[in-house]
């Protein structure tokens, strides 16, 4: 197999504690520091093939050929690479992802954590594993989590050279599983790049980023301890901040459905009945439902039982970003 190709798999993260609104929005150098757990069930398979004699990169996804905006995209991170590495021609990148991309799952995190592994290493870049996660930055900012394994923190950092994402925990420290509940597998009409840009103009950003310290250390703390009660509390809180500042951006976001309230009532009113619960939603109308490993049966039964909810996702905590063998 040629030198010049390489396959990664990276899973997707849940955001504990939300990065929401850039500093600096071309190096994606975030607002906070945020905090989050690798979706080990769900992934994203990529491999890029390097070629001298092509002229532009090729993307498929899932199968299908992909153009416009979202090959931009890949195509304007490939040239950080391609600078980086000295090469020129083109890359034929080829995706496969085994979840729904597109509706807040956080598709792109697994996406571009998987092409800045398996592209720099095709290019015969030898990155670790932090500046594998700050060139992952760059190209959608949650990606940098999905580098390293388990629990993962992004250091908020002074610039470009230390804002990167650690592992605080490995996959195994606490069995907690994900419940995603799906209300809608539509694609996001407004993605999260542009939504960061809005993050500034809402009154309550600038409440909610001086807070961001506390609620991280309140989080981290009851992550490394195991306190499932005390982590509801910030993970709901962190949430509950962030969509408060996209409702109130000019123009305001709003990502919810009537089933992901519906959602957000049920997880509550278990909670006060002593189920160990809670609910953190991303930036589309699904809910991602956690709880320990103990409670799954029965926060499935309740998500399940609720209108509008059309599938729920599982997933336990996961692994770093890895390379594979070659596929093609
Ligand atoms: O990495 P981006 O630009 O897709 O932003 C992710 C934003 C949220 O998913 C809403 C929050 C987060 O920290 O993952």
């Amino acid at each position: 197999m040629s030198p010049d190709t390489a396959t990664a798999l990276a899973h997707p993260n849940i955001a504990f504690i939300k990065y929401w609104g850039n500093r600096d929005a071309t190096l994606r150098l975030p607002a906070n520091g945020s905090l989050s757990m690798n979706l080990g069930r769900l992934y994203t398979r990529t491999t890029v093939i390097w070629d001298e004699n092509l002229t532009e990169d090729s993307l498929t996804l899932n199968g299908a050929a992909v153009s416009g905006p979202a090959l931009q995209r890949v195509s304007a991170f490939l040239d950080l690479i391609r600078a980086q590495a000295g090469r020129r021609g083109g890359a034929r990148v080829v995706s496969e992802t085994n979840f729904p991309p597109g509706a807040g799952l956080a598709s792109s995190a697994a996406a571009f954590a998987a092409l800045t592994l398996a592209a720099t290493h095709a290019a015969g870049l030898e990155l670790d594993a932090v500046a594998l996660s700050r060139l992952a930055r760059r190209a959608s900012g949650s990606a940098c989590r999905s580098i390293p394994g388990g629990f993962v923190e992004w250091q908020v950092g002074t610039g470009d050279a230390d804002s990167y994402a650690i592992s605080i925990a490995p996959p195994q420290h606490w069995a907690l599983v994900d419940l995603i509940a799906i209300v809608s597998a539509e694609h996001k009409s407004v993605g999260s790049s542009e939504g960061h840009a809005l993050a500034s103009s809402s009154p309550f950003q600038a409440a909610r980023l001086a807070d961001a310290p506390r609620r991280l250390d309140l989080c981290r703390r009851a992550l490394l301890t195991r306190d499932f009660e005390a982590l509801a509390a910030i993970v709901e809180l962190d949430s509950d901040m962030m969509h408060a500042v996209m409702m109130t951006s000019t123009p305001p976001l709003c990502y919810w459905q009537p089933a992901t309230i519906a959602i957000m009532h049920a997880v509550r009113a278990a909670r006060a009945r002593g189920m160990a619960v809670c609910y953190t939603i991303d930036a589309g109308p699904n809910v991602h439902v956690l709880c320990p490993e103990a409670e799954r049966q029965a926060a499935r039964a309740l998500l399940t039982g609720i209108a509008g909810v059309q599938q729920i996702l599982e997933s336990e905590p996961g692994g770093p970003a890895r390379l594979l063998p070659n596929r093609l």
